[in-house]
């Protein structure tokens, strides 16, 4: 499915990723220290802004990049990938899409070189899947706003230099806006970093919002328009975790493959026995399938078709394939998958979060059946 460009672009960032990410990747994980230099390193290569114009200092790639890079990254390293996705999909990609000139220029240049990173504030701690009935309030004030709230689980907490916050600008809550908030604004303040079952080298933390004022000039679209930028932003993040859940998975299976081969049981490679060959046969089909419904998404949404359902379908598929199939690895490596020091307990820790983090596989599944009903 892919051209020569693409392949020779996976070349690049898979020998890029096994030569910088790789190596640090458990050393990071065990220390959950934030990777400061690698995001640095990503950024030269251009990963940072990968879907960005090259006139806001991107690469200018499509989707179909994105998915591939995506992929390798998180082979060598899934707290490095979410690094990456959130900025490139959450929040570059709807400042270019919705934002004015002025916000292009002033906003993605340092994002889209990983000079700095973005953050994306949806969720809260009363509400998760149920994104709408939040309750940060943005309160006009002449030509500001004035943002009241918390927000949870934010990836890059503590980290970002640009936050995209979603609030009401109404009492009741229906009327959401976008707004762009630099992390020195005061008001804006992140909590201290959450300890996390996986993805440990990222940050994640709640982002505090008090009396911050933010300029009119901030905000992303139209009053009202925040919901929808916040929907269709993650229309296209979700190819991004179906990637990074595809990259995980190939690791796994690598991993498993690799040790099936040379570790021996009752006189033979453990890869003797039918067992473990056809366990290791249904990891490749669904890794394949993964990996085809997330370039399908990725397609659809280079061409400029609706992509929203294929999208859900690929990380719902992707999400779960890449917890089976750690599970499986860690299988495979018996007792020693349990261990610290191999690689596999990393991948399956890492893999679990897919199935939650911009849409759970409940609401992946409903966004689904919302399509089929209305077709
Ligand atoms: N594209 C464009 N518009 C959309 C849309 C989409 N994909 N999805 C919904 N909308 C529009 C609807 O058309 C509707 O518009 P109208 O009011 O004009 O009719 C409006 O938005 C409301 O839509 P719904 O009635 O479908 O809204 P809902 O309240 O029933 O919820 C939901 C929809 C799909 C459940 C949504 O809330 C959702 O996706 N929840 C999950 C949230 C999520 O993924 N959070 C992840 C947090 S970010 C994160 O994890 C980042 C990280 O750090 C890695």
């Amino acid at each position: 499915m892919l051209t020569e460009d693409q392949e020779l672009f996976r070349r690049t960032v898979r020998e890029f990723a096994e030569r910088e990410i790789a190596p640090v990747a458990a050393e990071f994980d065990e220390a959950e220290a934030y990777p400061a230099d690698n995001v640095r390193k990503m950024g030269e290569l251009g990963l940072m802004g990968l879907t960005v114009p090259q006139e806001y200092g991107g690469a200018g790639a499509g989707a179909m990049e994105y998915a591939i890079a995506m992929e390798e990254v998180s082979r060598a390293c899934a707290a490095h990938s979410v690094i990456l996705t959130v900025n490139v999909s959450l929040v570059c990609e709807p400042i270019y899409k919705f934002g004015t000139d002025e916000q292009r220029s002033r906003f993605l240049p340092p994002l889209a070189s990983g000079q700095t990173v973005g953050a994306y504030c949806l969720s809260e701690p009363s509400s998760g899947s149920d994104a709408r009935h939040m309750q940060t309030r943005a309160e006009r004030d002449g030509d500001h706003y004035v943002l009241n709230g918390t927000k949870n689980f934010i990836t890059n907490g503590g980290v970002a230099g640009v936050y995209l916050v979603y609030a009401a600008s109404d009492p009741s809550g229906g009327q959401i806006c976008a707004f762009l908030v630099e992390a020195d604004r005061p008001g804006l303040s992140p909590g201290k970093k959450e300890r996390k079952l996986g993805i440990r080298a990222s940050t994640t933390t709640q982002v505090f919002l008090e009396d911050c004022r933010v300029p009119l000039a901030n905000r992303l679209g139209e009053d009202g328009d925040g919901f929808k930028i916040a929907m269709l932003t993650l229309d296209g993040g979700r190819i991004g975790i179906a990637a990074q859940a595809v990259g995980i998975a190939q690791a796994a299976y690598e991993a498993a493959l690799a040790y099936a081969k040379e570790r021996q049981a009752f006189g033979h490679p453990i890869a003797d026995f039918q067992g473990l060959q056809w366990m290791l046969a249904d990891m490749h089909v669904r890794i394949e399938a993964a990996r085809l419904l997330t370039y399908q998404a990725a397609q659809f949404k280079d061409r400029g078709l609706p992509y929203s359902k294929e999208a859900s379908m690929a990380k719902l598929h992707a999400s779960e394939t890449a917890t089976w199939v750690t599970t499986k690895a860690i299988q495979i490596h018996g007792g020693y998958g349990y261990m610290r020091e191999y690689a596999v307990q990393r991948y399956f820790r890492d893999a679990k979060i897919t199935e939650i983090y911009e849409g759970t596989s409940e609401i992946q599944r409903l966004v689904i059946a919302r399509h089929l009903l209305r077709s």
